[in-house]
């Protein structure tokens, strides 16, 4: 340590050498009295010399402003964990004369890169404390009203239903739209289950139809074929971030009386020709599970314009009781509710929904240019009358998937297959129509870590070597 310690009037080279020397990366900073004054970090460095200054420069005149957390000698280790966050890694310990006498240092006990990460770095906190301390932490409180408020004119639609997750806003868009034994609803064979899974609890038929092989989204020649007198609806799926046709489902939808659910719980924010999705259905759900560009941990919304629908979908998730009448109950309902504190998290995530995507589409644009070889992998197509978002980041390898996939984990990397063919599971067989494209896509397809901000170079060279392996 004793080498990564310097005075506050050293020059920037003085710092170079002083970080270098360091075990820790970090220089520790004091005054010509011996005191504790602050620390240096090699980004602290980096930020100085792209405000070009001067390798002479003097610390004391540009830096002696600066603070940094410290802790007390002796203080416990839950003390010290506390002052750890994402920016604050090396805690300096000062004793009662304020000199340095050691630090604490927190490293991540795993190296592994996830799929996914929730980006937590806004008022989530703030929100979630506001809301446990004002007691309402059950499925009423305000953060309920404004989360549903906000979301729904964020989707340019008049209504927000929140619900406890984004399987159960299906299920809850289906019941409220009437659709149930007998009634067939048309299904996009690329998808997660959840999609299908609650057609099925609706006790409606699903109808499982093939998809596009540009954009991986629901084709709606595929549709029309799969069309019957009992169709009652389609659920098209914003699969991986990517928009469905919509003015082609809407107008079949018009054409053939049938309601639209869209499923957007891959793609909050993403456009249709200038509109977003989520506002083309008559109702279109969303979800807010942890791995999805916003979170509430678990959580689900349904939006709609229709103000009835509005009404029954608060009516059946609050266990289908009169609003005007407590305790009576007209109808069948569900406890679909989401608590106070997922819509704390929610508001926080959405005030930041447009820089999350921003970060995430700055990463898929670096996928896309490290690793520019359509024989290693074909990244999801951009088209122009579609604003896709980036969920995961999505490709097709022409070969091997899932050796890659077991090749990136050694290396410390996460990745998914794309879902199975909904027609190839056992379970689902009997209600498919055709899959022919998506069986393709669904054994070829590829999902990359999005948050690799830290160290994304290094990252997308051991992503993009172990895709070259593939091909030799
Ligand atoms: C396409 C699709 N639909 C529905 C869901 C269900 O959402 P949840 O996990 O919140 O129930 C998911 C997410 O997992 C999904 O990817």
């Amino acid at each position: 340590m004793k080498d990564s310690i310097i005075n506050i009037d050293s020059d920037l080279i003085g710092i170079i050498e002083a970080i270098n020397s360091a075990p820790a990366g970090i220089a520790f900073l004091i005054n010509s009295d011996g005191k504790f004054h602050s620390v240096f970090t090699d980004g602290d460095l980096r930020r100085m010399l792209l405000k070009e200054k001067k390798l002479s420069i003097k610390l004391s005149t540009e830096y002696h402003n600066k603070s940094s957390v410290v802790a007390k000698e002796g203080e416990d280790i839950l003390a010290l964990m506390n002052k750890i966050n994402k920016k604050v890694q090396i805690i300096p310990i000062v004793d009662s004369k304020h000199m340095l006498v050691d630090y604490f240092e927190y490293k991540h006990k795993t190296h592994f890169t996830p799929i996914s990460e929730p980006d937590l770095n806004g008022k989530e906190l703030e929100y979630l404390v506001d809301a446990f301390s004002s007691t309402w932490i059950s499925s009423r409180g305000a953060y309920i009203d404004r989360f549903e408020k906000d979301f729904s004119t964020y989707c340019s639609t008049n209504y927000g239903v929140s619900t406890s997750n984004g399987t159960v806003a299906i299920h809850l868009a289906l019941k409220a739209l009437g659709v149930g034994e007998g009634d067939e609803v048309i299904v996009p064979d690329l998808t997660f289950a959840a999609t299908i899974n609650a057609v099925l609890h609706a006790n409606a038929t699903p109808v499982i139809v093939d998809v596009k092989e540009d954009d991986w989204t629901i084709d709606c020649n595929e549709i029309k074929k799969a069309l019957t007198d009992k169709t009652k609806a389609i659920i098209p799926v914003h699969i991986y971030g990517q928009p469905c046709d919509m003015d082609q489902i809407m107008t079949l939808a018009k054409e053939h009386n049938l309601y639209v659910i869209e499923d957007c719980a891959e793609a909050h924010g993403a456009e249709f020709k200038g509109g977003k999705v989520g506002s083309f259905g008559d109702i279109s759900t969303f979800s807010f599970f942890a791995n999805k560009i916003i979170t509430t941990g678990e959580g689900g919304m349904c939006v709609t314009n229709n103000e009835k629908l509005n009404q029954k979908m608060r009516m059946l998730r609050d266990h289908g009781m009169n609003p005007k009448r407590k305790y009576w109950h007209d109808e069948l309902g569900y406890n679909y509710r989401m608590t106070n504190l997922q819509a704390a998290i929610g508001c926080a995530q959405l005030e930041r929904i447009t820089e999350i995507h921003e970060l995430n589409s700055t990463t898929e644009n670096s996928y896309r240019k490290t690793i520019n070889n359509k024989e290693l992998i074909k990244w999801q197509i951009n088209l122009e009358n579609k604003n896709k978002v980036t969920w995961l980041i999505c490709g097709l390898v022409p070969q091997n998937r899932d050796k890659i996939i077991e090749r990136l984990r050694k290396k410390g990397i996460d990745s998914r297959p794309f879902f199975y063919s909904l027609g190839d599971m056992p379970l689902y067989k009997p209600y498919l129509f055709s899959n022919k494209v998506s069986k393709k896509i669904s054994e070829r397809g590829l999902n990359l870590p999005v948050k690799i901000q830290d160290s994304i170079e290094d990252k997308l060279n051991i992503i993009k070597k172990t895709l070259s392996e593939n091909i030799h």
